[in-house]
């Protein structure tokens, strides 16, 4: 089955470079991309195309850390810092998905909003309530998102209701969830929700089933200074926060890790050498007062670094927000940090919330030959221009006015899952 694309077609081959192509072609096979081309190869001539005239193809988004039971209260609660926010709103707010109804209504509308605004892969977490779990992998499934979810690992430190009543629980729990799991497009991750929320036993379980099933991990890591203060407590054997993850085989270069704040050069090390993926949440961090993640260096370093929402610590889902806060964090970084470090650049910014999250899901960066179909079209004929506006002018316009409606279609992994579109022929 072929697919054929046809308008300005723009992507991030690699970090800080645009490459664009005015009314280019974007071929796929079977759903994998064969080529970006300014004329179309003769071998395509008699095929159909799909012409989206002067609109912006654009790869679609990856949104690597975000909570689903959170959604509800997105908005919400941006009065208290981490550890209290936690207690007084995410816990009470997520123990509710206990209700697969509630959980089917919640992960249906998720689903649909990630796809309205061009997500279409995703590392999540869930609750840590196996049947709403499967419930929302069931949603994304038929939504056409692609990626991860992940049954959050709790048996300690919660509140009531909202943690498994025994630690045996939550290891039978996570091996019935894992059996259950049974989805094309939306794989299982293992999910410690941070250190304070697992016991020793239930981290020792998770990273035996990450060796013995090879699964991908995701967790939190240096968020927020209280947090670390209490790992800290709770491991007194372990130096460093990243430590009380690697020695029950939870770090790897199949895990992600939200935020990374406070990781100081000695734990950034260690990030890098096991090729662990920082996710950088800037709207997380700024409303429950975490403080601004060393992007630049972590980049500079060498550090796989992209994307996450966070929501609901994070109060946008939409990832051409995320990009925009991203960027204006790493500027507030500069202006506090008298200009140590360059703030990111638009074309950094897009390339950290698409190709860059894309690697995690073994992509190559950009519409690389090879990698599934990806994209979504955006249209600004409805914008005034300024003077004759370049690709790259209308892409930095388009990432900092998100504007409603822009969205025309939706590509994931080969499948066409939205089409709002009139000029497509
Ligand atoms: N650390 C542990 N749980 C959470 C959560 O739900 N959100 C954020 N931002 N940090 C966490
Ligand atoms: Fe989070």
């Amino acid at each position: 089955m072929l697919t054929i694309l046809k308008g300005n077609i723009l992507s991030a081959p690699e970090m800080g470079k645009i490459e664009a192509i005015p009314h280019g072609y974007l071929v796929a096979e079977d759903g994998i991309i064969e080529g970006i081309y300014p004329v179309l190869p003769d071998k395509y001539a008699s095929a159909p195309v799909e012409d989206y005239g002067d609109d912006l193809i654009l790869q679609s988004f990856a949104d690597l850390h975000l909570h689903a039971p959170q959604y509800p209260m997105l908005g919400m609660g941006m009065d208290l810092p981490l550890l209290d926010w936690l207690t007084t709103y995410t816990y009470p707010n997520e123990s509710r998905f206990q209700d697969t109804d509630y959980a089917r209504y919640v992960y249906h509308r998720l689903a649909q909003e990630l796809v309205s605004y061009g997500t279409t892969r995703v590392c999540m977490f869930s609750s840590f309530h196996t049947d709403a779990t499967l419930i929302l992998m069931d949603e994304l499934e038929k939504a056409g998102v692609t990626g991860y979810v992940g049954k959050v690992g709790m048996d300690r430190n919660g509140i009531p209701g909202m943690m498994e009543s025994s630690t045996a629980e939550a290891i039978s729990e996570t091996d019935r969830w894992l059996a259950a799991c049974h989805f094309e497009h939306i794989k299982p991750i293992l999910t410690p929700r941070f250190t304070p929320s697992c016991t020793n036993e239930l981290m020792a379980h998770l990273g035996k089933l990450a060796t013995e099933l090879h699964l991908p991990v995701q967790s939190h890591l240096s968020e927020n200074r209280a947090e670390i203060a209490w790992v800290r407590e709770l491991h007194p054997d372990c130096e460093q926060y990243w430590q009380t993850y690697a020695k029950y085989g939870l770090w790897n270069d199949r895990t992600v890790m939200a935020h990374c704040v406070w990781s100081d050069e000695k734990e950034r090390q260690a990030i890098r050498d096991a090729g662990v993926t920082v996710i950088h949440c800037p709207d997380s961090n700024q409303n429950v007062s975490s403080g601004f993640a060393p992007v630049r260096q972590m980049l500079t370093e060498g550090t796989k670094v992209s994307l996450g929402s966070d929501i609901a610590g994070g109060d946008h889902l939409c990832m051409f927000d995320v990009i925009t806060a991203a960027i204006r964090a790493s500027k507030v970084k500069g202006m506090i940090d008298d200009w140590k470090t360059p703030f990111l650049t638009v074309k950094e910014g897009w390339y950290l919330g698409t190709s860059a999250g894309a690697a995690f899901f073994g992509e190559q960066p950009g519409f690389a030959k090879g990698n599934p179909l990806h994209a979504i079209v955006i249209r600004d004929d409805t914008l005034l221009n300024p003077r004759t506006m370049s690709l790259e002018d209308r892409l930095e316009r388009a990432v900092y006015r998100r504007q409603k409606d822009a969205l025309q279609a939706v590509w994931s992994a080969g499948r066409k899952i939205l089409d709002r579109s009139t000029a497509a022929k």
